[in-house]
């Protein structure tokens, strides 16, 4: 066997990301869109004639300039490529140093921690408070270079306070990542002041709301100057042409995230108090997924249902999350078929 001291030691203690085997289970566990692929960008994929012999656009003009369309900002104000996980990994390598230090509060996204050791930063962390918000003062005299808010966070489920991360936005030295993932199931959005925080960027994906996971779709927005040095530090094209076709063209079809909201914002409620009727402890959400406490071992509680067919996620084994486990809030049918899942294997449980 080869020893890993072959690897770049910053990189050593790192292992494959979750990649469970499928057996047409309901997914439950990636906090995607459960009414299944974005119409319009179905559509454009049906229907595209685009020369594959072409590279794709170098910057991915024509999203970033829908995304401006969009929010009343410019081209000049977005970033665009693979997934908001690439804007993370462009951030890394933009912004910092090999050896500087970089935030994560947590409990928060487990993929901020791996990007930041390959890009050669020390990890530290700052834990939630109780109600799992933000310890301003522990951030802002961390003195590390980057700090990544999930606001709503993950796996909590939560928007942290704005009036908190304005402070930090204030008197935070390093770069204030705001990731807003989730950000199209909550009220807020930081990307209306991009040009007021010369130290802020906001990640959105179209993973989630816009239902287009498969396609790896994520921007960023921030100030033309953030943008610019990271738009040169980007792996050039990283964004292929039909991803770039089908995120504009979902972009067009705002009815489909409105649908995609409404129906999280409806189901949610329904889910938590489904949940906390069987022995849960759920809590509070802004985002399309709830995190729970489970009354039985959060193990034997996944292991049972995905033996039923149904996919969560087990954040059981992990400080603060301690016998948690998360659930993407399904549509009616789903909810129903996952608590009554769970109802039968707390009888079998006895
Ligand atoms: C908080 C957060 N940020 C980023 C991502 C990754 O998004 P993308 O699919 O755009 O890389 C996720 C995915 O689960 C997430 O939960």
């Amino acid at each position: 066997m080869v020893s890993r001291d072959i690897m770049r030691s910053t990189a050593r203690d790192l292992r494959k990301y979750y990649s469970p085997v499928l057996n047409g289970e309901l997914r439950l566990d990636t906090n995607t869109n459960v009414l299944g692929s974005n119409p319009a960008a179905m559509k454009f994929i049906r229907d595209q004639r685009t020369d594959l012999s072409e590279y794709p656009s170098t910057y991915s003009d024509g999203l970033r300039s829908s995304l401006a369309d969009l929010y009343g900002l410019d081209t000049d104000n977005f970033v665009a490529g693979s997934g908001s996980d690439e804007m993370l990994d462009i951030s890394f390598k933009t912004f910092t140093e090999w050896g500087d230090g970089c935030l994560f509060p947590y409990p928060s996204y487990s993929l901020y921690d791996y990007f930041a050791k390959i890009n050669g930063c020390k990890v530290s962390f700052s834990d939630l408070t109780e109600d799992f918000q933000l310890d301003v003062g522990s951030i802002v005299s961390s003195g590390a270079k980057i700090v990544i808010i999930a606001s709503p966070n993950n796996p909590t489920g939560n928007s942290f306070r704005q009036k908190d991360i304005e402070e930090i936005l204030a008197e935070f030295k390093g770069i204030v990542i705001v990731d807003e993932a989730y950000g199209e199931y909550s009220d807020r959005s930081m990307i209306p002041y991009v040009n007021e925080y010369s130290n802020m960027i906001v990640f959105r994906t179209f993973s989630k709301a816009y239902a287009m996971a498969a396609m790896r779709v994520g921007y960023a927005a921030a100030g033309r100057d953030l943008a610019d040095m990271m738009n040169a530090v980007k792996i050039p094209y990283s964004l292929n042409s039909l991803s770039e076709g089908a995120a504009i063209a979902a972009l067009r079809d705002q009815d489909f995230v409105k649908k995609s909201r409404e129906m999280v914002l409806r189901e949610r409620p329904r889910l938590a108090s489904g949940l906390s009727e069987l022995g849960f402890r759920t809590y509070p959400s802004d985002s399309n997924f709830v995190l729970a406490v489970s009354p039985i071992s959060h193990s034997a509680l996944t292991d049972s249902l995905k033996q039923r067919g149904i996919l969560i996620r087990d954040f059981g084994n992990r400080r603060r999350t301690e016998n948690c486990v998360r659930f993407t809030v399904g549509t009616g049918d789903m909810n129903n078929r996952l608590l009554s899942a769970i109802r039968g294997i707390l009888e079998e449980c006895g």
